[in-house]
């Protein structure tokens, strides 16, 4: 927790924060619940994406827009490919706060406090900029509000109409160098369409298809702000983190004993755990007893974010304690954070090879264990950034200095994650027959 010097500004902006509206309803992440139970059991997929951190410098419509749009693409790709609905929850809207690895930030013989996200200090490197100011959560919030308005508009106003959305992907598919290998699941899904339309079956018959359903998550970072949100439901009488549908734990607070638990043990949206190398099977197992003792499906979703190398022997371990216990957790993949490596010409970068051999890696345990891949969380954008090297359309290393524009983690661009989409959806595909079969 940032080390706030004016008690007093803190105070006065816990006590505006605890008066403002709550951005979202309790029954709202009822119903993500619900979805996610459906996850839970097989019947649905989750996709989960947006930026490491959003920053008020990005704070831009357009930025909002692309990567809801690509969100969205993502999603008919994938609901295709596994013939099931896809949950859809943005990094949007709120994630704003980040955890680091190490206290302070040297350059030369200067040493400050390490940025840790636009809701707490700033990321220039100067004093004063680093010093935590707590009316950056002011600003957050009213961020995070304008940001969550506009996505409601999209997801309900028409935007996120299924044809059209297919059709920006189809422009994509013609585009992009691995045109050939997309084109015929493009061409499958045109078809569809173009069956359902014959049927009668169309946007302005079936309204479905002119809207969508999307959530807002982040990590519950900052406690101070996050407590500040917790609102008892007047339906329910329950209590609910207001700043987001979906909040989660990450990797380095999700130990027994930490405080980030013990405010999780008190909300009950749907909450996510960050699963690294470090956690061993019998204290996940303890978090999971105190975070759900009642074993409510769709309470739960278990990240996993090993690395593309520990994946398939690290994994296993916490698959088979959660099953031998019975807890009914979603298992996603974010095969982001445990790729992590420093290019030569000095940028934090990812390789996407990399990314997709743990998404590879995680579907192969599931497979093995006979347990279900339910979903990916990743870091992209709608933009075109070069921050992750490889794809379709190889970033190099030399380029990423092109448009390296991330204030934390480097991201998927849009064809990246497009690719990722496509290349997942076949994997989805090739599960069907064994889905069919368990099922019956
Ligand atoms: C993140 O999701 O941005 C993050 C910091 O992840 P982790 O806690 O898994 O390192
Ligand atoms: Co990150």
């Amino acid at each position: 927790m940032p080390d706030y010097r004016d008690e007093a500004s803190l105070l006065r902006t816990e006590q505006s924060l605890t008066n403002y509206p709550p951005l979202v309803f309790a029954e709202e992440a009822r119903d993500l619940k619900k979805d996610l139970a459906r996850v839970a059991a097989g019947e649905a997929f989750l996709l989960q994406g947006g930026d490491c951190a959003e920053s008020f410098a990005e704070f831009h419509p357009n930025n909002i827009r692309d990567t809801f749009r690509v969100i969205l693409q993502m999603a008919v790709v994938l609901t295709f490919g596994s013939k099931r609905p896809v949950v859809k929850i943005g990094r949007m809207a709120g994630q704003f706060a980040k955890p680091r690895s190490s206290e302070v930030e040297k350059q030369g013989d200067i040493e400050l406090p390490s940025y840790r996200g636009d809701i707490i200090n700033g990321i220039e490197f100067d004093a004063a900029a680093r010093e935590p100011d707590p009316e950056r959560m002011l600003r957050a919030y009213s961020q995070s509000a304008a940001t969550l308005n506009l996505l409601r508009a999209f997801a309900s106003g028409g935007y996120a109409n299924l044809q059209r959305v297919h059709g920006w992907t189809l422009d994509f598919v013609q585009r992009s160098a691995w045109a050939k290998k997309y084109n015929e699941m493009g061409e499958r899904i045109g078809e569809a369409l173009a069956f359902m339309e014959a049927c009668g079956i169309n946007p302005d018959t079936v309204p479905q298809l002119k809207a969508t359903q999307f959530y807002t998550s982040h990590e519950a970072l900052l406690l101070r702000y996050e407590q500040a949100m917790t609102r008892q439901d007047s339906l329910t009488g329950g209590w609910y983190d207001t700043s987001a549908h979906f909040l989660w734990i990450g990797d380095r607070t999700r130990f027994d004993g930490s405080a980030h638990v013990e405010f999780m043990r008190g909300i009950e949206n749907p909450i996510g755990i960050k699963c690294g190398p470090s956690l061993e099977p019998d204290v996940l197992l303890k978090i999971l007893d105190d975070l759900n003792p009642a074993r409510e499906p769709g309470r739960i979703t278990l990240i996993s974010r090993f690395g593309h190398d520990k994946v398939e022997a690290g994994l296993p371990k916490l698959v088979r304690a959660v099953k031998a216990e019975g807890h009914p957790v979603v298992w996603s993949c974010d095969p982001m954070h445990g790729n992590v490596i420093k290019a030569e010409s000095g940028f934090k970068t990812r390789p996407f090879e990399r990314i997709m051999q743990e998404v590879a890696g995680f579907f192969a345990v599931h497979r093995a264990e006979g347990t279900n891949a339910g979903g990916i969380h990743i870091e992209m954008t709608g933009k075109d950034v070069t921050e992750c090297t490889g794809g379709g359309i190889a970033v190099t290393d030399a380029s990423l200095a092109d448009r390296y524009h991330t204030h934390c983690d480097p991201r998927l661009n849009a064809a990246q994650s497009l690719e990722l989409a496509f290349t997942l959806a076949e994997m989805l595909t090739a599960e069907l027959p064994e889905r069919v079969e368990k099922a019956a």
